[in-house]
């Protein structure tokens, strides 16, 4: 592992902003990009990034005048090869600071579009591109990285198998009425709502499986949590009922919030997440049911009819009473999808879950079990008036020794804006999709 990492930074011939811990007192490289500039007349001070970190390079005039004059053109976001003595200096930034010994432009920018100033969203949306190179939106960026890699460790590391679903399918996963429609060289196809099918299908094949890629929704909504191309982590297990889906959630869940404050703490607080609350957060989640969860709205005084769906609203009131994640499980029948398996002590409900995010974040998780009998499951599709011979294939499933099974899919995007407390999800993708946003 070390031996590859050794290599990589070869190749490179310049010393990572964040590695520079490792060389106090010797003269390395760095590449990247200036950020910003300051000058007293005297010193010149360049902060510079390179995605892993800033770094400010001082430059004394009286020290090296030649290149005193030549960094007085640099023009924000100018890229440059600087050469430094790496010092230690608590007040900056990332602790280090480079005793400039030698410069060289790459190239120089012409005048950046942004400033330091403050600016609007949708100025900052429409530049996209050269917004995602702040040190705010970099953190971000790298806390979302993070979340993915442990999403996938977690799961190889628990034997279960990446199996890949496909994003062009025949049919709809979630309901009719959100999907992207494409012209399939003359067939009607669409852009996949969820994995799930697939998995169901992949979990009978290699026991436990996840998958984990860009989702669909074409439904019209402009809320804060709400993309058109979102990314979701999937999972699916034979022989899981509906309480090992939700012991394999949190524990999912929790693993990722570890990763993220052991190794993205310094991001978490760069942009000013109070950890506490992440820190906060204990095994096991509470579950609530959807009973139980209407009780509470109602006690809040909340107008609410038992058999209605939760809006947004009704999601943030629950979420914030609790100091986890909390499950809500067995939802009525009637308003969820008809794949999902009825309890049989109460067929009114089903054995599935949603997870609510803490501090008022709402839906993260959706799961459970599935409907595992072939009679009800085809009864189900022609209620919910679902085109049948899209769906032999996975009726096949409860043909060709059918189990029960269990599953659920996490919406990266509204994770990363829960651990990173961020106002809405646009920040917490490269390129968000949204409802009048589909550039650049
Ligand atoms: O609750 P959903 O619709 O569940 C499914 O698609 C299941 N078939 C997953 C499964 O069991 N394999 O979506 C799952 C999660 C939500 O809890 C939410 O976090 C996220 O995906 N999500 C969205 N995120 C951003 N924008 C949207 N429009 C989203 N719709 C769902
Ligand atoms: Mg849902």
């Amino acid at each position: 592992m070390n031996k590859v990492r050794l290599g990589v930074n070869m190749l490179l011939q310049g010393t990572l902003i964040r590695h520079l811990g490792k060389h106090v007192g010797e003269e390395v490289t760095v590449q990247g990009w200036l950020y910003n500039k300051r000058s007293s007349g005297k010193i010149q001070f360049l902060i510079m990034r390179d995605g892993t970190g800033i770094v400010q390079g001082v430059l004394v005039k009286k020290e090296a005048p030649e290149l005193f004059e030549m960094a007085k053109n640099f023009t924000q976001e100018s890229a440059l090869r600087v050469k430094g003595v790496v010092r230690e200096e608590s007040r900056s930034v990332g602790g280090y600071e480079l005793t400039v010994t030698g410069l060289e432009i790459i190239s120089l920018a012409e005048e950046y579009p942004i400033s330091h100033k403050e600016h609007g969203v949708d100025f900052l949306m429409d530049r996209r591109h050269l917004w995602m190179r702040t040190p705010r939106q970099n953190a971000i960026l790298r806390i979302r990285a993070e979340i993915e890699q442990a999403a996938r460790d977690f799961f190889h590391e628990n034997d279960f198998t990446l199996v890949d679903s496909p994003i062009i399918t025949p049919a709809a996963c979630e309901g009719t009425t959100t999907l992207f429609e494409l012209d399939y060289h003359g067939e009607k196809a669409f852009l996949s709502q969820s994995g799930q099918l697939y998995n169901e299908a992949s979990a009978m094949a290699v026991g436990r499986m996840y998958c984990f890629g860009p989702t669909f929704r074409a439904e019209k909504s402009k809320t804060r949590r709400h993309l058109m191309e979102f990314w979701m982590i999937e999972a699916e297990a034979a022989f899981f009922d509906h309480e090992d889906n939700m012991k394999l959630q949190e524990e999912l869940l929790y693993f990722i919030v570890q990763r993220a404050l052991e190794r993205r703490r310094k991001d978490l607080e760069y942009i000013g997440r109070d950890v506490s609350k992440l820190e906060a957060i204990k095994l096991p989640f509470p579950r609530l049911s959807y009973t139980e969860a209407v009780e509470l709205l109602k006690s809040k005084g909340e107008d609410f009819t038992w058999g209605d769906d939760f809006g947004a609203p009704h999601e943030t009131i629950i979420s914030e009473e609790f100091d986890a994640p909390v499950f809500i499980h067995r939802f009525p029948t009637e308003i969820k999808a008809f794949y999902m398996k009825p309890d049989p002590e109460n067929p009114k409900v089903v054995l599935g879950a949603d997870v609510l995010a803490p501090e008022g974040y709402g839906e993260i998780i959706g799961g459970g079990q599935r409907l595992d009998d072939l009679k009800l499951l085809e009864q189900r599709i022609e209620e919910h008036k679902l085109p049948k011979e899209a769906f032999e294939w996975y009726l096949d499933l409860r043909r060709y020794g059918s189990v029960p099974h269990s599953g659920f899919g996490l919406g990266l995007e509204r994770t990363v804006a829960w651990l990173c407390k961020l106002e809405h999800v646009r920040e917490t993708i490269p390129y968000p999709r949204m409802l009048y946003r589909v550039y650049p």
